[in-house]
């Protein structure tokens, strides 16, 4: 069985094949948004319709489309101008092809990325940490998901984006702030490690913290102290999560442990949640929005034969 996956769901247009045995994708990311500090989502939806052609040319020549089964394309959580480009798109081939369709939930999407590059085996302890989620969960099966907590505002990535758009380092934040910490001292502001009972995980107060330390810098320092800045900003925002998971993975039993999302990309979360378990992450391509698990994702409905009517909508705010 083959399956043609689109993911459009924020600022990454990705198109994927897969057959349960050989992947292929394709992934364009809009550069556009970093002049604005974040993404423009008129822009995006724009870009997208732009792109989504050429790479699904890309991808496939003409005669390989009639030898897909299955289309599929990332559903919600996203922006709905950009969602509605890739699904009306893949809704649309479907109809024309004859094909069944399938529509994903892009946060399950980004637990199938684990199944991208390893045989990842259940149940495990998931840390699912993107710009717009930040989820601890146990996945107890493929498709089976027991949620422990969620942040109680920004996600860990939106909180690097804003740290990073403030101390000047731009979007995306989670890149920049992460080299830029690499020259700088994690000690050199005590910034305070947020901890709110039980699993659940915040950033508003660490975020104040650094706002407040910065207005109190010289024009100078604000320059010079980027680096620290970015090193200890990093440190305690990181350290939160590694709380959280230790005490997930004490707490169930479970020591098997993934990471996903954009933040799993951080070179400091992986190193520390290392110690914790057994550890996986997918590389850092499959770590931020792409169209291979989507298409990992849709290929395991797809197996167990279910499918969406083409009726369904995209669904801006669709949960786990
Ligand atoms: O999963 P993703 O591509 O999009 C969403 O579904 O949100 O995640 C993007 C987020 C951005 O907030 C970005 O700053 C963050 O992931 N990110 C990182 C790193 N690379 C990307 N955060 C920390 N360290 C990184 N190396
Ligand atoms: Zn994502």
């Amino acid at each position: 069985m083959k399956v043609l996956a689109i993911e459009t769901s924020c600022d990454e247009t990705g198109v994927a094949v897969y057959d349960g045995k050989n992947l292929r994708d394709v992934l364009y990311s809009q550069r556009v948004h970093a002049r604005f500090g974040g993404v423009v989502p008129e822009i995006a939806s724009r870009d997208h319709m732009r792109k989504l052609l050429p790479l699904l040319h890309e991808l496939l020549s003409p005669d390989e489309l009639p030898a897909i089964d299955v289309i599929a394309a990332t559903r919600g959580p996203g922006l709905i101008g950009s969602l509605l480009v890739g699904f009306g798109f893949a809704k649309s081939l479907a109809y024309a092809l004859k094909k069944p369709f399938i529509g994903v939930n892009h946060l399950e999407a980004h637990i199938f990325s684990l199944k991208i590059e390893h045989e990842m085996e259940t149940p495990f302890v998931c840390l699912l940490v993107s710009g717009g989620h930040t989820i601890l969960m146990v996945v107890e099966e493929w498709g089976r998901y027991k949620i422990l907590g969620e942040t109680l505002d920004d996600a860990a990535g939106e909180a690097f984006d804003k740290v990073s758009k403030l101390i000047g380092l731009g979007y995306p934040g989670g890149p920049a702030i992460e080299k830029a910490a690499e020259e700088g001292n994690p000690r050199a502001f005590p910034f305070p490690t947020p901890d709110p009972p039980g699993y659940d995980m915040s950033y508003s107060g660490l975020k104040t913290a650094v706002l407040y330390t910065y207005q109190k810098l010289s024009p100078q320092e604000k320059i010079d102290k980027i680096p620290d800045l970015a090193a200890s900003f990093q440190h305690h925002a990181v350290e939160q999560l590694i709380l959280k998971l230790k005490k997930a993975v004490k707490e169930t039993g479970i020591n098997r442990i993934g990471l996903t999302g954009g933040v799993a990309a951080n070179k400091l979360l992986r190193e520390w949640a290392h110690e914790l378990g057994e550890v996986f992450y997918p590389s850092r391509r499959y770590c931020t929005d792409n169209a291979a698990m989507v298409a990992l994702t849709a290929y395991f409905y797809a197996q167990r034969g279910e499918f969406h009517e083409l009726d369904v909508r995209a669904d801006p705010s669709l949960s786990l």
